[in-house]
């Protein structure tokens, strides 16, 4: 089969193998570039962990730190002439490339939200690593089913109190336009989305490791919030999603009430806002990360999902004398350079100015573009997309 990208909204249909692998190498030659992560996770469970701050989550453990990683995920491999998700691509590069340098390295494909994938998991650790002592919590779906109740739970991305109008784009086409968001219009919404996004599934992981003796003494925990600017509060931080973010930021204690017999600690660490599968979702903010990205890379301060996550374990989480630093809630802010204030003023101008004649020239639109591509494996160097791409790509852990 021929595999070009395929796009209906901001969703793309398609994932490249090859383009896929490249991806995955790219981000591991990065970060041993960036030399061994000292005193790092030996034995990882990576929740989350096939696409966006997950998988790089997953490769700063491995390379970084020659971890053992066990990564959970819900993806396709390819049927009928479809190809599988890019997630499913990424974890079998990544499979094969921690197998090639000797490192242990298997998935579980299924809902992270069921009991039946935390015990499969429990069983996989108790099997293979005895235990783990980091897990890192990366999920970021639409939907739950609620494992005690059975109810289907559907996020929504709106705003609270009022409709929301603001610039947004279509990154496709660079157009910019004037968008309304109609607010909620009961708490339903609000409930919905905190038990999707919120702490809930975290805590329910943590408890059932806990209880089942896997968790090694000193045992960290670490799941990922977003803060961002201030002309995104209505859609993010201030809407539904904030939320459930503030539930997550606040499941934090009960986390470390579990853990504390075991000297265990759990973390949010605010990350920086970036293209993935999940963020092009969000009505306003493709248009915020384009201009962030002109001005950072203008800075020479831009950061992707790896040089995020690598910084996280190598300079928060994993430090030389065991402090982590936070900020004046508890969280692991490596947004720094995001929220750094010449950086918000500047992108809060251009915001004023952009303009569907000016983007391509104030903006990096371009980059955007080219990064939402490549998380599905297009438009990288060297890599044949008219080609024939025959092979039948296994996750090599999975039957
Ligand atoms: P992503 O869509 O790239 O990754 C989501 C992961 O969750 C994938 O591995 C997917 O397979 C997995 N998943 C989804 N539903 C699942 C299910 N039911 N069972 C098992 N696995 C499932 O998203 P991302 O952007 O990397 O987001 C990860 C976290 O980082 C989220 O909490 C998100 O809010 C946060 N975050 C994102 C940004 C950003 O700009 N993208 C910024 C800060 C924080
Ligand atoms: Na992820």
């Amino acid at each position: 089969m021929i595999i070009q990208p395929r796009t209906r909204g901001f969703i793309c249909l398609t994932s490249h193998p090859q383009g896929a692998a490249q991806n995955i190498k790219n981000q591991i030659e990065y970060v041993k570039s960036k030399g061994e992560i000292a005193n790092g996770p030996k034995k990882v469970l990576v929740i989350g962990a096939s696409t966006g701050f997950g998988i790089a989550s997953r490769i700063s453990a491995a390379f970084g730190s020659g971890a053992a990683t066990i990564g959970v995920f819900f993806e396709k491999p390819a049927a009928e002439g479809k190809p599988g998700t890019a997630g499913w691509y990424n974890s079998a590069a990544f499979e094969k490339e921690a197998h090639e340098a000797g490192l242990y390295a298997k998935s579980i494909n299924g809902d992270a939200f069921s009991d039946d994938i935390k015990k499969q998991t429990i069983d996989l650790i108790k099997k293979d690593l005895g235990q783990v002592d980091l897990v890192v919590y990366s999920l970021a779906s639409p939907r739950r089913t609620h494992p005690k109740t059975g109810v289907a739970h559907a996020s929504v991305l709106k705003p609270i109190q009022e409709p929301f109008t603001n610039k947004t784009v279509d990154f496709h086409t660079g157009v910019v336009s004037d968008i309304t968001i109609q607010p909620i219009e009961n708490d339903e919404d609000i409930v919905n989305t905190v038990a999707v996004m919120g702490g809930e599934d975290w805590k329910f992981w943590i408890e059932d490791l806990k209880a089942a003796g896997v968790l090694a003494d000193g045992a960290k925990t670490v799941a990922y919030s977003y803060i961002g600017p201030e002309l995104t509060y209505p859609i993010y931080r201030n809407g539904t999603i904030g939320r459930a973010k503030d539930d997550l930021e606040g499941t934090v204690p009960a986390i470390n009430a579990i853990l504390s017999d075991l000297h265990g600690v759990a973390y949010v660490s605010v990350n920086k806002a970036l293209v993935t599968q999940s963020s092009s979702a969000i009505p306003v903010v493709p248009l915020y990360i384009s201009l962030l990205y002109k001005v950072m890379k203008e800075k020479g301060i831009h950061e992707g999902t790896i040089e995020q996550m690598q910084r996280l374990f190598a300079e928060r989480l994993y430090t030389a004398d065991g402090k982590v630093l936070l900020d004046d809630k508890g969280r692991i802010r490596v947004d720094d350079l995001e929220m750094r204030e010449d950086v918000q003023a500047e992108v809060a101008a251009l915001w004023e100015k952009a303009t569907t004649e000016n983007l391509a020239e104030i903006s990096d639109i371009e980059g955007y573009r080219n990064e939402f591509f490549n998380l599905f494996g297009f438009n990288f160097d060297g890599i044949d997309y008219n080609a024939d791409t025959n092979e039948v790509v296994a996750v090599p852990s999975i039957e």
